[in-house]
């Protein structure tokens, strides 16, 4: 059994104590014995700060569905960061906003997600994946995730956004920087270089914009999606604003990169840790679409969401009223047996499978399309490409209790 669905008893797993400002070492390796203590006698968890930790399907499902909440972090964000382009930058993203702010931008947005749009797309996910397949063969081994999850999506954002794909290292140390700031605890030096982060990816940004620009005067079009969005300042019908479309690309490229690199190392983790399902996916390729959605549930990329509430909301037969933050368990619902036969069973065959690693309602992933079209892509092929596939050798892990991944996973083929 992999370490994902270990079981520990939950007297062992100190409920009553347990802070995910502050989680046990042992968290960051498995987080599940936790939200499966918690799901049993705590579901409605207090946290000392006042807000609450649901980790039960139906509650935290029920949280994305309903009207009355809201992604509005201003005031949040405001203590936790401090002004500065950090707090700048994640108070205009849609992401932590609400309607009819979030829905003008997300109308916008999704053009870049329609299946035509993934079609032009997935042309180059091939060739970026059967090129990395081609340099782990002639080595005989590589890192799976530097090697292969990590460099994938950024370059797939990239291509989409018609950004220089030798920008590449740059981008992802910048997405880190801004992204790491929002795990439950952010030190100082986490907000500083997230505040120096935003202001450099911004300037980077204008500086593309201003070039795009320039080339569309002179009708030199890519046909990439940032035409797009320039092409939709120009409209009477309440455009976007170049900090807007500044800061909404920024939550593309961070959206889109570090969980898809971590479908792929989980996934892929979870298949090494369950050969028998390794070898049913390699003898029945067919299986690829459920195995992907068992990938994302089982182990899921991104583990925890936010929402304050914004009408009174009743859980676990306490009401919580306007103004508390909640934190949903997307990883505890995700393994909560009552959304789930077995769940602690990675089982790539498993139907229905109605996860939450997308979230659910208006806010609910927009790059999910995308992403589940790259990690079919990628698995399919790697494990097509390489029969004998092992791991060998210990994992890095990235101790963050959000974003949920591996900084390292050798591997022979
Ligand atoms: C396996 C990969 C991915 C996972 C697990 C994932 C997960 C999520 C989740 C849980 C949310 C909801 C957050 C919330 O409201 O609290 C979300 C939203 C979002 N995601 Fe993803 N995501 C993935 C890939 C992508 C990709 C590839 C992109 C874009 C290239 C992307 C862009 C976004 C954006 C822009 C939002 C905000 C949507 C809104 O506020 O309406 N994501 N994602």
């Amino acid at each position: 059994m992999s370490d994902a669905s270990a079981n520990l008893a939950p007297s062992e797993c100190m409920v009553a104590d347990f802070s995910i400002f502050a989680p046990p070492a042992d968290f960051y390796e498995n987080p599940y014995p936790y939200y499966r203590a918690l799901r049993e006698s705590d579901p409605v968890h207090r946290n000392a700060d006042g807000s609450y930790y649901l980790t039960r399907y139906e509650d935290v499902r029920r949280v994305y569905r309903t009207k009355g909440m809201t992604s509005d972090k201003t005031e949040m964000f405001t203590k936790k960061y401090g002004p500065g382009p950090l707090l700048e930058q994640h108070t205009t993203s849609m992401l932590f906003s609400d309607p009819p702010y979030h829905t003008r931008i997300r109308n916008l947005l999704r053009h870049a997600f329609t299946p035509r749009a993934l079609k032009q797309l997935e042309h180059r996910v091939i060739e970026l994946v059967d090129d990395l397949i081609e340099k782990c063969r002639a080595r005989g081994e590589m890192d799976l995730v530097l090697d292969f999850a990590f460099p994938l999506p950024v370059e797939v954002i990239c291509t989409m956004l018609g950004i220089d794909t030798r920008e590449r290292k740059r981008l992802q140390e910048w997405s880190r920087e801004i992204l790491t700031p929002l795990e439950p605890t952010a030190t100082p030096e986490m907000i500083a270089d997230g505040n120096r982060a935003v202001e450099e990816f911004s300037a980077f940004l204008r500086d593309l914009l201003a070039e795009k620009r320039g080339n569309m005067a002179q009708g030199v079009r890519a046909g990439d999606i940032l035409e797009d969005l320039i092409d939709s300042q120009d409209s009477e019908d309440d455009p976007l604003t170049e900090d807007e479309l500044v800061q909404n690309c920024i939550l593309l490229l961070n959206g889109g990169h570090e969980t898809t690199t971590n479908l792929v190392g989980n996934g892929m983790k979870a298949m090494f840790d369950n050969p028998e399902q390794l070898r049913k996916l390699q003898e029945d390729p067919s299986l690829i679409g459920s195995a992907i959605e068992e990938m994302l549930r089982f182990d899921s990329p991104l583990q925890i969401g936010n929402r304050g509430i914004a009408e009174p909301f009743e859980v676990g037969g306490i009401t919580l009223e306007p103004g508390t933050q909640i934190l949903t368990s997307i990883g505890g619902a995700n393994h909560d047996p009552e959304g789930f036969d077995n769940p602690e069973a990675f089982d790539i065959t498993r139907t229905p499978n109605k996860h939450l690693a997308f979230a659910a309602g208006i806010h609910a992933c927009i790059g999910a399309p995308l992403a589940r079209m790259e990690g079919t892509i990628a698995i399919s092929k790697l494990v097509a490409a390489f029969p004998d596939i092992e791991r060998k050798g210990p994992i890095g892990r990235g101790g963050r209790a959000r974003f949920r991944g591996l900084t390292s996973m050798p591997i022979s083929v």
